[in-house]
C-alpha cells in the first residue's frame, strides 16, 4: 500500500513524497514509487499522533465514556496511540485493570492505548500503589491525576520507586487547600461572574514542589497541563539549570481565556481554570520556546447530567480528541508560532521519546502509525458531530483548519473521513 505524492511532515522538514506500508510498517519514503495506492495530493502525512493524557473513564465511569467511544473519538481526532489516567472505578491502581484496559483497548482495536496506573492505591495518598506489577503489565507511567499527591514524603518515594521500574510520575499539580472550592481562575471574571476563584500559586506551588524532588533526588518528573505564565516560567528556568523536567499544555490553554466563563457556560469549567490573556501568551511562549514539551488534550468527558447544573456543581473537564489538531494547528501553525515540524514533535515525537513509546517520526522502519489530513479545510466545530460520548467542549461554533482525512495504525485504516 502507498500513499502518494503528500506533503510529509519529516523532523525539521516537510517533503513531497510517497510513503509505502509493508507488514505495518514504513517501508519505503521516496518521490516516485510503483505500485497500488492511496492519491494524496493537496493531503498532508504527519506522524501519528500521540495523546499521552486522555480520560477513557472505563471501567467505571461508562456512562461518560468507554475504551470504545474514546478509541473512536481518538481516530477520528487523528491520534493513533493515546495514553489513559487512572481516575477510573476501581482506580487504575493495579495489574488487573491495567490489563483490562490494554485487553479492552485491543478487542476495540482502533487505536493504540496505554494505561497509566495510579501513583498510591484508590489514589487515596496513603499508601504508594504496585507500580513495578503496573508496570510488568503494560503501564507506561503512573500519575495521580485528578489531583496531586498531598504528602511531600510519598511524592518523593513515588518518584523513587517509579524510577526503579523506568516509569515517570505525571503531575497534576494542584494544592487542593489553596485552591479551597475554586472553580474558575481568581481575577477579573471571578468577581465579575462571583463564582470562587483559584490563584494561580496553588498550581505553580506544586509544580516548583515537583521541580525541587526531581532535582534534590536527580529523577525525571513530567509536569500536566501547565495553565498559568508563573508555571511556565518555573520550568523554564528548572530546565535551564539541568532539571530533568518535561511539561504539557492544553489547546483551551493557548485558545481561550476567562473571558470565556463570563456566559456561565459550564463547558469551560476545566482543572486548572482557563487563565488570563498573560498566562494564554506565556503558554504560546512555552510552547515556542521548548518550554512545554507536549500538547495532550486532557480529554475529559461528562455526561450532560454533569455539566447541565450550575457552574460550581459542574464537573471539571472538556472532550478535546476531536478538536486538539485543528485547535493546535489553526492557532499555532496558522498563527505563525510553530512549523508543521514543530506542531508533529508536541503532538508525536516528544510525547513518544517522554513515556518510551514506539513511533512518534516518519521513517523507514518505524510502525505505520500515520494522521494524514487536509489543512486547508475549513471547518465548524459542533459537538453533535462527536463520536465521544463526552459533547462538553467549549469551543462549540469555532471555525477552525484542518481536518483528518485518515487515521493509520500499524498499515491499518481505522478512520477514514466520510
Ligand atoms: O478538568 C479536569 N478533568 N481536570 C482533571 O484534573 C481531571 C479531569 C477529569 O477526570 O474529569
Ligand atoms: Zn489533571
Ligand atoms: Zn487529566
Amino acid at each position: 500500500m502507498i500513499f502518494r505524492n503528500a506533503d510529509v511532515v519529516l523532523s525539521g522538514d516537510v517533503r513531497k513524497l510517497d510513503l509505502r506500508v509493508e507488514n505495518g510498517k514504513i517501508a519505503e519514503l521516496a518521490e516516485h514509487l510503483e505500485g497500488e495506492g492511496i492519491d494524496c495530493t493537496g493531503l498532508t502525512i504527519f506522524p501519528g499522533l500521540i495523546d499521552m493524557h486522555v480520560h477513557l473513564r472505563e471501567p467505571g465511569f461508562e456512562k461518560k465514556e468507554n475504551i470504545e467511544s474514546g478509541s473512536r473519538a481518538a481516530v477520528k481526532g487523528g491520534f493513533t496511540q493515546v495514553c489513559c489516567m487512572p481516575n477510573t472505578k476501581p482506580v487504575t491502581d493495579n495489574k488487573v485493570v491495567v490489563s483490562y484496559i490494554k485487553n479492552r483497548a485491543r478487542e476495540v482495536g482502533l487505536c493504540k492505548v496505554n494505561p497509566i496506573g495510579a501513583i498510591t492505591e484508590g489514589q487515596e495518598g496513603k499508601n504508594l500503589a504496585a507500580i513495578g506489577a503496573m508496570k510488568a503489565a503494560g503501564a507506561v507511567a503512573v500519575s495521580e491525576d485528578g489531583k496531586s499527591v498531598v504528602a511531600t514524603n510519598l511524592m518523593a518515594n513515588a518518584m523513587m520507586y517509579a524510577a526503579d521500574f523506568g516509569l515517570k510520575c505525571l503531575c497534576h499539580c494542584e494544592d487542593s487547600a489553596l485552591v479551597d472550592g475554586g472553580v474558575v481562575n481568581e481575577g477579573y471574571y471571578s468577581t465579575l461572574t462571583g463564582l470562587k476563584g483559584s490563584i494561580r500559586a496553588a498550581e505553580d506551588i506544586i509544580i516548583a514542589r515537583e521541580i525541587c524532588l526531581a532535582e534534590s533526588l536527580s529523577l525525571p518528573v513530567h509536569i500536566c497541563h501547565v495553565s498559568t505564565y508563573s508555571g511556565v516560567q518555573l520550568i523554564r528556568e528548572a530546565k535551564a539549570r539541568g532539571v530533568q523536567v518535561t511539561a504539557e499544555t492544553c489547546p483551551h490553554y493557548f485558545t481561550l481565556t476567562d473571558a470565556a466563563i463570563a456566559d456561565f457556560d459550564t463547558n469551560t469549567k476545566v482543572n486548572p481554570p482557563i487563565r488570563a490573556e498573560k498566562d494564554r501568551l506565556a503558554i504560546i511562549e512555552g510552547l515556542k520556546d521548548g518550554t512545554l514539551d507536549c500538547i495532550v488534550t486532557d480529554h475529559a468527558p461528562h455526561h450532560e447530567d454533569d455539566k447541565n447544573v450550575e457552574y460550581a456543581l459542574a464537573a471539571f473537564g472538556i472532550s478535546g480528541l476531536e478538536t486538539s489538531f485543528a485547535l493546535s494547528y489553526t492557532q499555532l501553525v496558522k498563527g505563525g508560532v510553530l512549523t508543521l515540524s514543530e506542531l508533529a514533535d508536541k503532538m508525536s515525537a516528544n510525547p513518544a521519546a517522554i513515556l518510551n513509546l514506539q513511533g512518534g517520526r516518519l521513517e523507514v522502519g518505524a510502525p505505520a502509525d500515520l494522521t494524514i489530513v487536509d489543512l486547508n479545510k475549513v471547518w465548524t466545530i459542533d459537538p453533535k458531530d462527536f463520536v465521544s460520548k463526552g459533547k462538553n467542549t467549549p469551543f462549540a461554533g469555532r471555525e477552525v483548519y484542518g481536518r483528518v482525512k485518515y487515521t493509520v495504525v500499524d498499515g491499518d485504516i481505522k478512520y477514514r473521513e466520510e
